[in-house]
């Protein structure tokens, strides 16, 4: 591993990767892990570290002899790291959704995916096989007493804090119908009207799409408690994967995307696959009012956004009569075709996602778009006491070299305010994903706390934790797990459960 700390003029591009390096990174979990020690190979965690890291992503991507079409389509698996008094125990454990259950048992793929894997028999065996398996894969996060794992086209799994065991579906007390689209985005208001909460929402898409947008509580006897609740319909299919929030607003981006469904049903193709960018679409910030704040109960404005497409945010916040959204955009909807194998599919081919930001002014209707930086970037998030607030610092994984796209090999913390930039490098054997601050308890300083990373280590097969110093991404403590955990997806940290 290497670190460098560089400015926006200076990035120099890296050694090439090993293309086989980074598709070592998508294998099989093949064991469970209950609570085994962990100790660093470099450096010391901090005493003050104190708290569970939750990561979900693909655990299981082939079942025999298949592989599964793309990554996003393989069967979520937990890991949950524990820290306490400068020591670490690790826990991983797959979600026993009833797909995964069914194929355990099978021994091979008995769904479709709705990123475009088949089951076994080819075209004929996959027409009109409408029925999906919640994966539970995209990402873990605490609501009252339970860990929930999400995946945004179905309801949430939930899951046993301590031991990773499977509780089962959940309508979060009825909050939701039986397998209603639950976002596995959801945003923690840090306390914008007095207490924390969790914002989320659910998408029924179709010709007209209709957005629920739900407040929970997530502090006290009433943690888990819906406390604001209301159903938009928004013209045209909504493909909506993230939002962000401010005091005031919930905010949506509506990619200019049309869907298609005939493929899927014919057996050619996954259902996300059936996604395409509209010639000459043009996408919407759609802005809901937030039932808590000035707006309640108003009906939602919209915007035009800029050409292209976005999966994630990183913030939003409002100065004056505008609202910001920082956001990853992407010149095109980054599609994986039925004919392509993602393991070798063209890096140069693939667009880059760019951290920009939009300045929507709700008075005179424009939209206003600064790019941040040309470098390729995905995963970004701001210190979570700044959700839906201005911002200065942001960490992000970036592409290891400055332009284009490529595989994501460094941890980038971005000055938001003068761009100045601190890179920690994983290049060229390291791959990186999600990076994860957490802030120093009690402290006010911004960048006071700790980066946590996982990262596929192409030279040993293997995943290593590494905890980054938030303010200088200086390495704090390298630790090789006893698990090899595919590229993954999101997570989220938990100070105590
Ligand atoms: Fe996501």
């Amino acid at each position: 591993m290497t670190k460098t700390a560089l400015n926006p003029s200076s990035n120099k591009v890296p050694r090439q990767f090993d293309r086989q390096d980074w598709a070592s990174g998508y294998c099989n979990v093949e064991k469970e892990l209950n609570v085994v020690s962990i100790r660093p190979k470099k450096g010391k965690i901090p005493q003050e570290l104190c708290g569970f890291f939750y990561r979900n992503g693909p655990g299981r991507v082939e079942r025999d002899g298949n592989r599964v079409h793309h990554p996003f389509d393989g069967d979520g698996m937990i890991t949950s790291i524990r820290f306490k008094n400068g020591e670490a125990t690790l826990s991983n454990r797959f979600v026993r959704t009833k797909g995964w259950e069914e194929e355990e048992k099978a021994g091979k793929f008995l769904y479709r995916g709705v990123f475009g894997t088949q089951r076994p028999g080819g075209t004929i065996a996959n027409a009109f096989d409408l029925r999906f398996k919640n994966i539970a894969n995209t990402h873990v996060i605490k609501l009252g007493a339970q860990l929930l794992a999400l995946w945004e086209a179905a309801g949430p799994h939930a899951l046993d804090p301590i031991t990773l065991e499977t509780i089962g579906l959940t309508t979060l007390n009825g909050v939701l119908k039986p397998n209603e689209p639950f976002s596995a985005h959801p945003r923690f208001d840090p306390g914008h009207h007095g207490t924390p909460r969790m914002v989320t929402f659910g998408v029924k898409a179709g010709p007209k799409s209709i957005v629920r947008l739900m407040e929970f509580e997530t502090e006290g006897e009433e943690a888990g408690k819906l406390i604001h609740n209301r159903e938009d319909s928004f013209n045209g299919f909504s493909f909506l994967h993230d939002f962000a929030i401010t005091p005031n607003w919930a905010v949506f981006l509506q990619n200019a995307i049309s869907f298609n469904p005939l493929p899927f049903v014919l057996g050619q193709k996954g259902a996300a696959q059936c996604l395409k960018s509209k010639t000459n679409g043009k996408g919407k910030f759609l802005l809901i009012p937030r039932d808590s704040g000035a707006f309640a109960g108003e009906p939602p404005r919209s915007f035009d956004a800029p050409d292209g497409f976005v999966f994630h945010h990183l913030n939003a916040w409002e100065k004056d009569e505008k609202v910001i959204v920082e956001s990853i955009h992407y010149p095109d909807f980054p599609e994986v075709g039925p004919q392509d194998d993602f393991l070798k599919m063209n890096f140069d081919l693939i667009p880059a996602g760019i951290l920009s930001k939009c300045e929507i002014n709700l008075v005179n209707q424009k939209v206003q778009t600064t790019r941040y930086s040309e470098q390729c970037c995905e995963f970004a998030m701001v210190n979570p006491h700044q959700e839906g607030l201005s911002a200065r610092y942001s960490w992000m994984a970036v592409a290891g070299k400055p332009k284009g796209y490529a595989p994501l090999q460094a941890i980038k913390k971005l000055d938001l305010s003068n761009l100045e930039e601190f890179i920690w490098s994983a290049a060229p054997r390291g791959f990186v994903s999600e990076p994860l601050m957490v802030p120093k308890s009690n402290s006010k300083i911004e960048d006071e706390g700790w980066v946590l990373v996982l990262v596929w280590n192409g030279a040993r097969c293997g995943t290593d934790l590494v905890i980054l110093d938030a303010h200088d991404l200086k390495e704090v403590a390298v630790i090789e797990l006893p698990i090899s955990i595919p590229h993954g997806l999101h997570g989220s940290w938990v100070s105590e459960v």
